[in-house]
């Protein structure tokens, strides 16, 4: 490709020297804004149509152009991809489909010389199926100890022909699949993802080893997937109504949120402070309450959760006002900062969920809300795209579609592929630069033309450039984003109307439809649209976010 660089030439191209350019910051993760890399599907180095690791650190000066911290990278491991490359067959692999271990050692390399950190997948609550452990407990047979790693267990009922219990899986139909010698094992995702035994010891020292193999490469954390899933309730007790779990639930399950996962990410937490850093670690936890989910990040267990009360709260300024409220307080309760998170590969991207039909409010609802995300205290995550406005694509074909979930459910569910369509970087056409040859593993939309990094460049009106300047502000301006700058102050406003001050800084998102006149809280820095004022009074447009300096 020709803007391929290599570690050296992109160095040099930033005026860096190859050595780590990463400043050595004690709490590096209180405040960073953390982007989201979809290997798969953010740039093809080789011409397959699928996003590699060549194609990955290619594309950083856009990352570190953009002005973000770190950079959290999809599972590239050795994998069937039977989900995404979730279902994992060796954890110290790459996957040739992504590249090999020297690809991964100089995309690290790469990103630090550009002072960009590497935050990397883990996955384990689950292994693929075709793991060597799995592939060895399938042949042992029942009641032997290679299937003691798993959850095998005899079925119910007549000639055990029913699953041992109720429970059924995030990607729908039962959580249990019975294998040709009576057996059943437990997946709560796939059949391809058998759940691991954490009661096993071998388990955690497996673990344990993994991530000091990738901790050695010079990964600067982790990324826990289904990090509140591993530990399940003694017996695998019946849930007694039989509703499909979901990822995103907020009920108690006894396969979620369990008090002995807290066990695991100590050890992790012991593991990673041993480590030259900090290295951090993020739960994908999802947790009946903030105050449940708070425990995820106390002192002695992980750096960050994400936080998808906030990715999952509608346009409306009271409920995002208490979301945020109730985020602060839960977490500073345990001495940690928040994240703000508004998409990532699981979700329909936020410019559709906001306009729910309507594109082009949906787009200055997205804009205001990532405005509103970088102006709050802590770490905000941002997933590859969002920076170009992009709408999740809603009228894939079925028989490209490759969410497993899609076809488990007949289509009811697993739409996951509308918000993994690969990038478009230039051009006028698919597949818009996103790699050499004319293919790309999911169809892009021929409309994205105006949508490319390439066509937003320079256009001050632009998505993309509306993040580079937020960006930018939030370096310069500590009363953006960082936790530790001082308090964050609610200011009577209007219905519809969110209005806060930070120290020297103010923000304000109108939710109305309307405009709205305010008195002008001081002098407007960055708006998500043109805002009008005379310095007395400010006339706020609809659907906006803006930053004021005081
Ligand atoms: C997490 C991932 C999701 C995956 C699931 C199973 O929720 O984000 O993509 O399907 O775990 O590993």
């Amino acid at each position: 490709m020709t803007h391929e660089l290599t570690a050296a030439g992109l160095a040099s191209a930033s005026g860096k020297t190859t050595e780590s350019a990463v400043e050595d910051t004690v709490g590096w993760w209180r405040d960073a804004v953390i982007y989201q890399v979809y290997v798969r599907s953010f740039a093809d180095s080789d011409g397959d149509g699928i996003g590699d690791l060549r194609g990955v650190r290619s594309r950083l000066p856009h990352l570190a152009r953009l002005g973000v911290d770190a950079v959290w990278l999809t599972p590239f491991y050795a994998s069937p991809q039977a989900d995404g490359g979730y279902d994992v067959a060796d954890y110290r692999a790459v996957d040739p489909v992504f590249g090999d271990l020297a690809d991964a050692d100089d995309l690290v390399r790469a990103a630090h010389a550009l002072g960009l950190r590497v935050i990397v997948d883990v996955v384990p609550n689950h292994t693929s199926d075709r793991h060597p452990w799995f592939r060895e407990a399938l042949a042992a047979g029942p009641a032997s100890p290679s299937r003691a790693r798993y959850h095998f267990r005899p079925g119910r009922g007549a000639d055990g022909c029913e699953p041992p219990n109720d429970w059924e899986s995030v990607f729908g139909g039962p959580a249990w699949t019975r294998t040709p010698d009576g057996d059943w094992y437990l997946h709560l995702f796939a059949p391809q993802q058998p759940d691991l035994n954490w009661e096993h010891p071998e388990v955690a020292e497996e673990f344990a080893s993994v991530l000091r193999f990738w901790l050695d490469l010079g990964v600067d954390g982790f990324r826990i997937d289904v990090a509140h899933g591993m530990v399940k309730a003694p017996g695998l007790p019946d849930i007694g109504r039989g509703a499909q779990a979901t990822l995103i639930g907020t009920e108690p399950l006894p396969f979620f949120d369990q008090d002995g996962v807290h066990e695991i990410h100590r050890s992790w937490r012991l593991l990673l402070d041993s480590y030259e850093g900090p290295r951090i670690g993020v739960a994908e936890a999802w947790a009946p309450t903030s105050e449940r989910l708070a425990l995820y990040v106390r002192p002695d267990e992980l750096h960050q959760a994400f936080n998808f009360r906030f990715l999952n709260c509608p346009w409306d300024a009271a409920a995002m006002r208490t979301v945020i409220e109730e985020s602060l307080a839960a977490t500073s309760a345990v001495g940690a900062p928040t994240t703000w998170v508004l998409s990532n590969h699981d979700v329909v991207r936020h410019v559709t969920r906001y306009g729910n039909g309507d594109g082009p409010r949906g787009l200055a609802r997205a804009r205001a809300a990532a405005l509103l995300m970088l102006a709050l205290p802590g770490s905000a995550y941002l997933y590859q795209g969002e920076e170009l406005g992009l709408p999740e694509v809603t009228d894939l074909p079925d028989e490209v579609r490759r969410d497993p979930a899609f076809r488990r459910t007949a289509g009811q569910d697993g739409l996951r592929d509308g918000c993994r369509i690969p990038l478009p970087w230039s051009g006028l056409e698919p597949p818009f630069g996103f790699g050499p040859s004319g293919r790309s593993w999911l169809p892009q939309p021929r409309g994205w033309g105006s949508l490319t990094v390439a066509a937003q460049t320079g256009n001050p009106h632009s998505t993309l450039e509306l993040y580079r300047a937020a960006l930018e502000l939030r370096r310069a301006l500590p009363g953006l984003g960082s936790p530790d700058a001082g308090p964050l102050a609610w200011q009577p406003a209007p219905e519809g109307v969110l209005l806060f001050t930070r120290p020297g800084f103010a923000c304000t998102l109108n939710t109305r439809t309307e405009p709205l006149e305010l008195p002008s809280p001081g002098r407007p820095v960055l708006s998500s649209a043109p805002v009008e004022t005379d310095g007395r009074t400010v006339r706020l447009p609809p659907d906006s976010c803006t930053w004021w300096v005081l």
